[in-house]
């Protein structure tokens, strides 16, 4: 593993000869609030200590040029002055997109070097593009002191990502990854972009990732029809109320008086939504009155939402539900991310970890016959630059 900063530290020197500073940019789970962001709705993401780490330097040369420690196509270069496209690669194209975003702004970023290794599994929903974007943008934001906030980041990120990338995705991922702090979970309103960071700290609890090793190129083409669906939802409600803008606007009793005039889809989703903020609005409340019970509760209602209503759920993760569904010692468990993949996440008692996943893992073998791997996540900080040499 090439996590440890030191060692990405050395790679770089030995491979460019100079000295760089060294950025910690995390991955991210998220508690509820699944398909929210992008409806100017409510999430609740953290941080967590699974990261990419990265290590940059100016090369006083027009040249951009990088090196992933962990790809198999791991070396990628282009002159800053091009005009970028994308690189066939798949992942030098964040890092373009965000250069290319800053440019666009007219922020002056010259020549860089730049090596990256990390340990977020890639396609697992733990957001492993926002890691690297908001990874880029910090170190890049020290080296050339372009003085960017954690939210213009977050901001540019989620903009590298939609024009560049050609994902359509919403602010949650590359807020959480610059946001985050130890402990702390984050809620934040996708619409004034206003956060409360609500503590999450009960020793007894942990957090169970279950990766269903599923990886498909369905979920980025699925995630811009899912969007496209909301945004047909709030087109045809605004022909009875001309001032909604998003589905943040409507209630439940509006949506149900409409019903009939919605293809049966588009409510679906649409109802989603709306019970999703809501999910998380009270699931907050939970955290304050330390109702942890009620908390995970919400958390199989946003799963069987997201299943039922939304559609991206799969096979690989209903079963891996399921398989909590009947475990004392499992608060609550739902899919996690965009979906059609990637992990559950799981608030499970910390004293019985061991024998849950084992449970988990006999229950999806003995129903799918397919690897499964865990991962326990601690919430950890945002993006950072480190103190290191
Ligand atoms: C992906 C996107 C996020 C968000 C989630 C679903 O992770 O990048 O913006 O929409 O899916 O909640």
């Amino acid at each position: 593993m090439t996590l440890n900063p030191n060692n990405i530290l050395t790679k770089f020197m030995e491979r460019f000869g100079s000295s760089p500073i060294v950025v910690e940019s995390p991955a991210r789970v998220n508690l509820i609030g699944e398909h929210t962001d992008y409806n100017d709705g409510f999430v609740l993401p953290a941080a967590i200590d699974k990261m990419i780490v990265l290590a940059l330097a100016p090369n006083n040369q027009n040249r951009i040029r990088l090196y992933a420690a962990d790809m198999d196509k791991f070396s990628y270069e282009v002159d800053i002055t091009d005009q970028f496209t994308k690189s066939e690669i798949g992942w030098p194209d964040y890092i373009l997109g965000v250069v290319d975003q800053l440019q666009i702004r007219g922020y002056q970023v010259g020549g860089f070097d730049c090596l990256f290794g990390g340990d977020i599994p890639i396609g697992a929903g733990l957001s492993s593009s926002a890691a690297l974007e908001g990874g880029i943008l910090t170190g890049l934001s020290s080296l050339f002191d372009l003085g960017l906030t954690r939210l213009q980041m977050a901001k540019i990120g989620q903009k590298a990502e939609n024009l560049f990338v050609g994902v359509q995705c919403g602010i949650m991922d590359q807020f959480a990854n610059l946001h985050g702090e130890s402990g702390k979970v984050i809620r934040l309103d996708c619409r004034s972009l206003e956060y409360s960071l609500y503590p999450f700290k009960r020793d007894d609890i942990a957090i169970l990732l279950c990766d269903t090793k599923v990886r498909r190129e369905l979920a980025s083409s699925e995630y811009n029809v899912r969007r496209k669906q909301c945004e047909e939802g709030v087109r045809i409600l605004k022909q009875f109320d001309p001032s909604i803008k998003s589905l943040r606007n409507v209630k439940h009793d509006f949506l149900e008086h409409r019903k009939d005039t919605l293809p049966g889809v588009i409510y679906n989703r649409c109802r989603f939504v709306l019970d999703e903020n809501q999910r998380v609005l009270d699931a907050c409340n939970n955290l304050l009155q330390d109702d942890i019970k009620s908390f995970g509760q919400k958390m199989y209602e946003s799963h069987y939402g997201l299943r039922d209503l939304y559609e991206v759920s799969c096979r690989e993760l209903d079963v891996l539900v399921e398989a909590t569904e009947t475990l004392d010692s499992v608060l609550g468990s739902r899919m996690m991310g965009g979906g059609f993949g990637g992990c559950t996440i799981n608030l499970v008692y910390e004293h019985k970890i061991e024998s849950v996943a084992e449970q988990i893992k006999q229950h999806y073998q003995a129903e799918l016959q397919k690897p499964i791997e865990f991962y326990i996540a601690k919430i950890g900080k945002g993006a950072s630059v480190l103190e290191v040499v």
